[in-house]
């Protein structure tokens, strides 16, 4: 039985390395990443890179002042600055990766009437859009 309980806690420092490996891990296949204690929403299978050049394709910064984006000053919306740090959708549904999939592509089925067109955009073409957004941060001076 002693000799028992000295294995148990032999094995207990090899059994935590095992469980810190495997959280970051998570970190790497893209967990929501915490910061400052707040779950940051990630959108998985997509290209921020992509997201950028989409973003200037389907026109956006001619109503949105976006970060890192040339000539995105437009304040016909609100501008997305920032944007990993949003709580909200249009002030009406909560910013999870989903919920942005959603009104990228179908903005009006988020909230009836709103002035932000349905514009076709693709499911990946969402995807890497919506990447890019959450690559914005209140504190970051490059964007
Ligand atoms: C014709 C102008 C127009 C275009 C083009 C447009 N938007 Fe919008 N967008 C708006 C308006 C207006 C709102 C505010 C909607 C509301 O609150 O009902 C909005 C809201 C948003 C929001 C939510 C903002 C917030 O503060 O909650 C996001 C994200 C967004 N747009 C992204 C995009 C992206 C990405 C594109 C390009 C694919 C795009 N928009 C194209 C007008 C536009």
């Amino acid at each position: 039985m002693r000799k028992l309980s000295w294995i148990a806690l032999c094995l207990l420092p090899l059994l935590l390395l095992v469980l810190t490996a495997c959280e970051e891990e998570a970190d790497a296949a893209g967990e929501p990443s915490m910061s400052g204690g707040v779950a940051e929403p990630f959108m998985p299978g997509g290209d921020a890179e992509r997201g950028a050049e989409l973003i200037e394709v389907y026109g956006c910064p001619a109503c949105h002042t976006i970060p890192g984006i040339r000539g995105a000053d437009a304040l016909v919306g609100p501008p997305l600055t920032g944007w990993v740090e949003r709580a909200y959708i249009a002030g009406a549904v909560p910013n999870t990766p989903d919920n942005l999939l959603l009104w990228l592509q179908e903005p009006q089925q988020i909230e009836p009437g709103t002035a932000m067109p349905d514009m076709g955009i693709t499911e990946q073409a969402a995807r890497d859009i919506g990447a890019y957004l959450y690559t914005l941060r209140r504190d970051d001076g490059s964007r």
